[in-house]
């Protein structure tokens, strides 16, 4: 990649959060009419979290953004962005973000929402990052966290065995040399409908094969563009973290994409679709695990309802 001396962001590291409560396929199948076998060949999900009844967005949210503060030592003081993805939020005000701001006891930052459901997390990224390379910030604290167990039919089997609550969140940081690349992103006016969570019934459904074909179709030229954009080839990409809807829509993209010798995201087994926290938690997990080499480009590939898309390139801390 070509450097340019310009001011943008680094990411300074990432934290997680799951609720206490597993749930496993088995579990699933006392609920629906529904069978481990059948989760496993066409989601890959093995388990899943769900949170507690009196465990909100906010708590997802303010977990996973503690989580990052510890693990990176980055001081409180210093936060002076806060933004959240979700479409689950507990309210509509105040936002998820002043809630965690004011719990986290920072210093008066800048609050954001961004509701653009499972490419949520990229968008709220992206945001990030031009609000840093504007100079409206400095450090911001960027959070996914979805309770989904909340707007979930749970006697629809086609959508309860596939979604679950989380929360994950980065910490990016100004600098003159930036390792967070442009975004690509956009939107299917023709699939707008095809995942929802809209009154009256208000829970989570969607038209999956619709969204299936979609994803194995054009989901490839999209994380082309997207690593293009970000000034990379291909095989400079190390890791890939997409949004984790379906084992069989992860696996075949990262083929398609060549990505072979790349760390592929597959946090979809342990943890179900997360919507908007799904990138960030993958993404820590991979981290925590000691399993990511450092200033690594990671490709980062949400998509979902709006319907809507977006990728950028990150690279791991030095
Ligand atoms: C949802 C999804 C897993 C369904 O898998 P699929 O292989 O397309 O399955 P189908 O919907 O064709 O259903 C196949 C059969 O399994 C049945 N079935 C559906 N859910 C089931 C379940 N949980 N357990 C058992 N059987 C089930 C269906 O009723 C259908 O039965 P039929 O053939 O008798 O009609 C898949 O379409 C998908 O992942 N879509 C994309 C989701 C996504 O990325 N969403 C983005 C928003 S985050």
């Amino acid at each position: 990649m070509v450097e340019t001396a310009r001011v943008g962001s680094v990411l300074v590291g990432a934290g997680h959060y799951q609720p206490e409560r597993v749930m496993t396929n088995d579990e699933m199948a006392t609920i629906v009419e529904t069978s481990d076998e059948w989760i496993r060949q066409r989601t890959g999900i093995v388990t899943r979290r769900i949170a507690a009844d009196d465990e909100t967005v906010v708590d997802l949210a303010e977990a996973a953004a503690r989580d990052a503060l510890t693990s990176t030592g980055v001081p409180i003081a210093e936060i002076d962005l806060v933004i959240v993805a979700s479409c689950t939020s507990d309210q509509r005000s105040p936002n998820t973000a002043g809630r965690v701001a004011e719990r986290l006891g920072l210093h008066g930052p800048a609050i954001i929402d961004v509701n653009v459901a499972c490419s949520g997390y990229v968008h709220a990224l992206a945001v990030a990052d031009q609000a840093i390379r504007a100079g409206a910030a400095t450090t911001a604290l960027v959070i996914g966290a979805e309770k989904l167990s909340a707007v979930t039919d749970w006697t629809d089997r086609t959508t309860c065995v596939l979604v679950a609550d989380a929360g994950g969140a980065f910490i990016l940081r100004r600098s003159d040399q930036p390792t967070v690349s442009d975004v690509t992103w956009g939107s299917v006016p023709e699939l707008a409908g095809a995942v929802r969570i809209e009154p009256p019934v208000n829970k989570f459904a969607q038209e999956g094969k619709s969204v299936f074909k979609w994803a194995i179709s054009e989901a490839e030229g999209l994380a082309r563009k997207s690593v293009e954009r970000a000034g990379y080839e291909l095989s400079d990409i190390g890791i890939f973290v997409s949004h984790q809807a379906n084992l069989r829509i992860i696996e075949p993209l990262a083929r398609q994409l060549g990505l072979t010798s790349a760390i592929v995201a597959t946090d979809i087994t342990a943890s179900g679709n997360t919507s908007a926290a799904s990138i960030p938690m993958a993404y820590s997990k991979l981290a925590r695990a000691g399993e990511l080499p450092a200033d690594t480009p990671a490709l980062l590939f949400g998509f979902g309802g709006g319907f809507a898309y977006a990728g950028m390139v990150v690279r791991t801390p030095k």
